[in-house]
Protein backbone atom coordinates (compact mmCIF):
# COMPACT_ATOMS: atom_id res chain seq x y z
CA UNK A 1 0.00 0.00 0.00
CA UNK A 2 1.53 3.15 -0.95
CA UNK A 3 -0.87 6.23 -0.42
CA UNK A 4 -0.71 9.99 -1.45
CA UNK A 5 -2.92 11.84 0.88
CA UNK A 6 -4.14 15.34 -1.11
CA UNK A 7 -5.71 18.15 0.20
CA UNK A 8 -5.26 21.67 1.04
CA UNK A 9 -3.80 23.10 3.98
CA UNK A 10 -5.89 22.32 6.75
CA UNK A 11 -7.34 19.36 4.99
CA UNK A 12 -6.35 17.15 7.55
CA UNK A 13 -3.83 15.05 6.11
CA UNK A 14 -1.28 15.14 9.03
CA UNK A 15 -4.24 14.15 11.25
CA UNK A 16 -5.16 11.30 8.95
CA UNK A 17 -1.74 10.19 8.46
CA UNK A 18 -0.71 9.67 12.11
CA UNK A 19 -3.81 7.03 12.44
CA UNK A 20 -3.49 5.36 8.93
CA UNK A 21 0.13 4.63 9.98
CA UNK A 22 -1.02 2.85 13.36
CA UNK A 23 -3.76 0.82 11.79
CA UNK A 24 -1.62 -0.57 8.33
CA UNK A 25 1.45 -0.28 9.71
CA UNK A 26 3.27 2.16 6.91
CA UNK A 27 5.63 4.79 7.03
CA UNK A 28 4.91 8.32 7.22
CA UNK A 29 6.59 11.11 5.35
CA UNK A 30 5.22 14.68 5.79
CA UNK A 31 7.61 16.56 3.35
CA UNK A 32 6.70 19.76 5.52
CA UNK A 33 7.46 18.08 8.99
CA UNK A 34 11.21 16.71 7.20
CA UNK A 35 11.57 20.55 6.05
CA UNK A 36 10.49 21.77 9.85
CA UNK A 37 12.98 19.86 11.28
CA UNK A 38 15.70 20.76 8.66
CA UNK A 39 15.11 24.02 9.55
CA UNK A 40 14.83 23.52 13.88
CA UNK A 41 18.19 21.37 13.46
CA UNK A 42 19.97 24.43 11.74
CA UNK A 43 21.27 22.40 8.76
CA UNK A 44 22.39 24.52 5.82
CA UNK A 45 19.44 22.81 3.78
CA UNK A 46 17.18 23.93 6.69
CA UNK A 47 19.23 27.71 6.55
CA UNK A 48 17.96 27.20 2.91
CA UNK A 49 14.40 26.68 3.27
CA UNK A 50 13.33 28.77 6.07
CA UNK A 51 12.29 31.54 4.44
CA UNK A 52 10.27 29.99 1.37
CA UNK A 53 8.15 27.85 3.65
CA UNK A 54 7.52 31.00 6.70
CA UNK A 55 6.55 32.64 3.76
CA UNK A 56 3.88 29.51 2.70
CA UNK A 57 5.68 29.52 -1.17
CA UNK A 58 6.67 26.16 -2.17
CA UNK A 59 10.23 24.62 -2.01
CA UNK A 60 11.93 24.00 -5.30
CA UNK A 61 10.97 20.73 -6.99
CA UNK A 62 14.73 19.52 -7.67
CA UNK A 63 15.76 20.06 -3.57
CA UNK A 64 12.33 17.77 -2.77
CA UNK A 65 12.42 15.31 -5.09
CA UNK A 66 16.05 14.61 -4.26
CA UNK A 67 15.21 14.60 -0.22
CA UNK A 68 12.68 12.42 -1.25
CA UNK A 69 13.92 9.86 -2.90
CA UNK A 70 16.75 9.45 0.63
CA UNK A 71 13.72 9.09 2.69
CA UNK A 72 11.95 6.41 0.12
CA UNK A 73 14.89 4.66 -0.04
CA UNK A 74 15.73 3.80 3.56
CA UNK A 75 12.04 1.78 4.02
CA UNK A 76 10.53 -1.18 3.05
CA UNK A 77 7.35 -0.27 4.28
CA UNK A 78 4.21 0.86 2.33
CA UNK A 79 4.23 4.74 2.65
CA UNK A 80 1.93 7.70 3.40
CA UNK A 81 2.78 10.56 1.10
CA UNK A 82 1.65 13.63 3.03
CA UNK A 83 2.12 16.96 1.18
CA UNK A 84 4.11 15.12 -2.03
CA UNK A 85 3.67 15.53 -4.78
CA UNK A 86 2.83 19.26 -4.75
CA UNK A 87 3.39 20.07 -8.19
CA UNK A 88 2.53 17.60 -11.81
CA UNK A 89 6.54 17.56 -12.29
CA UNK A 90 6.65 16.06 -8.64
CA UNK A 91 3.89 13.86 -9.50
CA UNK A 92 5.99 12.50 -12.48
CA UNK A 93 9.35 12.52 -11.11
CA UNK A 94 7.75 10.07 -7.83
CA UNK A 95 6.18 7.85 -10.67
CA UNK A 96 10.04 7.42 -12.66
CA UNK A 97 11.33 6.94 -8.60
CA UNK A 98 8.73 4.36 -7.69
CA UNK A 99 9.44 2.31 -10.44
CA UNK A 100 12.69 2.30 -10.14
CA UNK A 101 12.71 0.77 -6.56
CA UNK A 102 9.91 -1.73 -7.46
CA UNK A 103 6.98 -0.11 -6.52
CA UNK A 104 3.99 2.22 -7.15
CA UNK A 105 1.31 4.29 -5.66
CA UNK A 106 -2.22 2.44 -4.86
CA UNK A 107 -4.20 5.19 -3.81
CA UNK A 108 -4.42 8.67 -3.99
CA UNK A 109 -7.05 10.48 -1.64
CA UNK A 110 -7.87 13.76 -1.90
CA UNK A 111 -9.58 14.97 1.35
CA UNK A 112 -11.78 17.39 0.38
CA UNK A 113 -12.07 20.52 2.92
CA UNK A 114 -14.01 24.04 1.59
CA UNK A 115 -11.90 26.87 1.20
CA UNK A 116 -14.28 28.83 4.00
CA UNK A 117 -12.82 26.34 6.98
CA UNK A 118 -8.82 26.89 5.88
CA UNK A 119 -7.84 29.88 8.17
CA UNK A 120 -9.82 28.90 11.30
CA UNK A 121 -8.67 25.28 11.18
CA UNK A 122 -4.88 27.01 10.37
CA UNK A 123 -4.96 29.69 12.94
CA UNK A 124 -6.36 27.00 15.71
CA UNK A 125 -3.73 24.48 15.19
CA UNK A 126 -0.70 23.82 17.55
CA UNK A 127 1.83 21.13 17.60
CA UNK A 128 3.76 19.18 20.04
CA UNK A 129 7.60 19.52 20.40
CA UNK A 130 7.81 16.02 22.34
CA UNK A 131 5.45 13.82 20.69
CA UNK A 132 4.19 15.60 17.07
CA UNK A 133 0.51 15.30 18.01
CA UNK A 134 -1.50 18.01 16.05
CA UNK A 135 -3.98 19.82 18.15
CA UNK A 136 -6.77 21.94 17.91
CA UNK A 137 -7.52 24.41 20.37
CA UNK A 138 -10.06 26.71 21.33
CA UNK A 139 -8.74 30.33 20.91
CA UNK A 140 -10.59 31.80 23.65
CA UNK A 141 -8.71 29.33 26.21
CA UNK A 142 -5.72 28.36 23.92
CA UNK A 143 -3.82 25.16 25.52
CA UNK A 144 -0.28 25.57 26.42
CA UNK A 145 0.45 21.75 27.05
CA UNK A 146 -0.12 18.65 24.86
CA UNK A 147 -3.50 16.87 26.08
CA UNK A 148 -1.83 13.28 25.00
CA UNK A 149 1.89 13.56 26.70
CA UNK A 150 2.30 17.17 28.31
CA UNK A 151 4.68 18.61 26.13
CA UNK A 152 4.67 22.26 24.93
CA UNK A 153 2.67 22.87 22.02
CA UNK A 154 4.28 25.24 19.69
CA UNK A 155 2.83 27.15 16.31
CA UNK A 156 3.85 26.72 13.35
CA UNK A 157 5.41 29.77 11.48
CA UNK A 158 3.45 29.48 8.53
CA UNK A 159 -0.05 29.49 10.76
CA UNK A 160 -1.14 33.05 10.35
CA UNK A 161 -4.21 33.65 8.41
CA UNK A 162 -1.84 35.84 5.99
CA UNK A 163 0.14 33.23 5.21
CA UNK A 164 -2.84 30.66 5.72
CA UNK A 165 -4.38 32.38 2.47
CA UNK A 166 -1.36 32.92 0.87
CA UNK A 167 -0.90 28.75 0.82
CA UNK A 168 -4.23 28.07 0.22
CA UNK A 169 -3.82 30.21 -3.49
CA UNK A 170 -0.67 28.54 -4.02
CA UNK A 171 -2.44 25.26 -3.64
CA UNK A 172 -4.57 26.32 -5.98
CA UNK A 173 -1.67 27.48 -8.51
CA UNK A 174 0.61 24.73 -8.38
CA UNK A 175 -0.76 21.87 -5.97
CA UNK A 176 -4.59 20.92 -7.68
CA UNK A 177 -3.19 20.20 -11.06
CA UNK A 178 -1.64 16.98 -9.68
CA UNK A 179 -5.64 15.82 -9.05
CA UNK A 180 -5.72 16.22 -13.06
CA UNK A 181 -3.07 13.81 -12.97
CA UNK A 182 -4.32 11.13 -11.08
CA UNK A 183 -7.94 11.72 -11.67
CA UNK A 184 -8.66 8.89 -14.07
CA UNK A 185 -5.94 6.53 -12.79
CA UNK A 186 -8.51 4.26 -11.34
CA UNK A 187 -6.53 5.06 -7.78
CA UNK A 188 -8.22 8.17 -7.11
CA UNK A 189 -11.10 8.95 -4.57
CA UNK A 190 -12.09 11.59 -2.73
CA UNK A 191 -13.59 11.80 1.03
CA UNK A 192 -14.99 14.43 2.89
CA UNK A 193 -12.47 16.37 5.10
CA UNK A 194 -15.80 18.62 6.34
CA UNK A 195 -17.04 15.53 8.64
CA UNK A 196 -15.47 14.77 12.35
CA UNK A 197 -11.79 13.34 12.16
CA UNK A 198 -13.10 9.84 12.87
CA UNK A 199 -15.82 9.82 10.00
CA UNK A 200 -13.02 10.87 8.01
CA UNK A 201 -10.61 7.88 8.93
CA UNK A 202 -13.62 5.78 9.13
CA UNK A 203 -13.74 6.80 5.21
CA UNK A 204 -10.31 6.30 4.08
CA UNK A 205 -10.39 2.92 6.10
CA UNK A 206 -13.23 1.87 3.53
CA UNK A 207 -11.39 2.94 0.57
CA UNK A 208 -8.14 1.35 1.56
CA UNK A 209 -9.77 -2.00 2.07
CA UNK A 210 -12.13 -2.55 -0.41
P1 LIG B 1 2.82 21.12 4.96
O1 LIG B 1 3.35 20.93 6.31
O2 LIG B 1 2.57 19.95 4.12
O3 LIG B 1 1.52 22.05 5.07
P2 LIG B 1 0.10 22.06 4.27
O4 LIG B 1 0.04 21.26 3.06
O5 LIG B 1 -0.22 23.50 4.14
O6 LIG B 1 -0.86 21.31 5.19
P3 LIG B 1 -1.02 21.45 6.72
O7 LIG B 1 0.07 20.66 7.41
O8 LIG B 1 -1.14 22.90 7.09
O9 LIG B 1 -2.45 20.80 6.96
P4 LIG B 1 -2.89 19.28 7.13
O10 LIG B 1 -3.70 18.91 5.96
O11 LIG B 1 -1.74 18.39 7.49
O12 LIG B 1 -3.88 19.45 8.36
P5 LIG B 1 -3.75 18.96 9.89
O13 LIG B 1 -3.97 17.49 9.99
O14 LIG B 1 -2.52 19.52 10.53
O15 LIG B 1 3.81 22.08 4.13
C1 LIG B 1 4.31 23.25 4.72
C2 LIG B 1 5.24 23.97 3.75
O16 LIG B 1 6.38 23.15 3.45
C3 LIG B 1 4.65 24.32 2.38
O17 LIG B 1 3.91 25.53 2.41
C4 LIG B 1 5.92 24.45 1.53
O18 LIG B 1 6.60 25.66 1.82
C5 LIG B 1 6.79 23.31 2.09
N1 LIG B 1 6.59 22.04 1.38
C6 LIG B 1 6.09 20.89 1.91
N2 LIG B 1 6.03 19.92 0.98
C7 LIG B 1 6.50 20.47 -0.17
C8 LIG B 1 6.65 19.97 -1.49
N3 LIG B 1 6.30 18.70 -1.81
N4 LIG B 1 7.13 20.83 -2.45
C9 LIG B 1 7.48 22.10 -2.15
N5 LIG B 1 7.35 22.63 -0.91
C10 LIG B 1 6.86 21.82 0.08
O19 LIG B 1 -5.04 19.67 10.52
C11 LIG B 1 -5.13 21.07 10.60
C12 LIG B 1 -5.91 21.49 11.87
O20 LIG B 1 -7.26 21.05 11.72
C13 LIG B 1 -5.40 20.87 13.16
O21 LIG B 1 -5.56 21.77 14.21
C14 LIG B 1 -6.30 19.64 13.35
O22 LIG B 1 -6.44 19.31 14.72
C15 LIG B 1 -7.60 20.14 12.76
N6 LIG B 1 -8.39 19.07 12.13
C16 LIG B 1 -7.94 18.06 11.33
N7 LIG B 1 -8.95 17.30 10.90
C17 LIG B 1 -10.08 17.87 11.42
C18 LIG B 1 -11.47 17.53 11.32
N8 LIG B 1 -11.90 16.49 10.61
N9 LIG B 1 -12.35 18.32 11.97
C19 LIG B 1 -11.94 19.39 12.70
N10 LIG B 1 -10.64 19.75 12.84
C20 LIG B 1 -9.72 18.99 12.20
MG1 LIG C 1 0.32 18.67 7.68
Amino acid sequence: MNIILMGCPGAGKGTQSAKLKERFDLTHISTGDVLRAEIASGSALGKQVADIINQGNLVPDALMISMLENIVKSTSKGIIFDGFPRTVAQAEALDEMLKRFGREITHVIMIDLPASEVVNRICSRRQCKACKAIVRVDMKQPLEKCPSCGGELYTRADDTEERAKHRLEVYYHDTLPVKSYYENSGKYAVVNGAQTPEQVFENLVQILTK
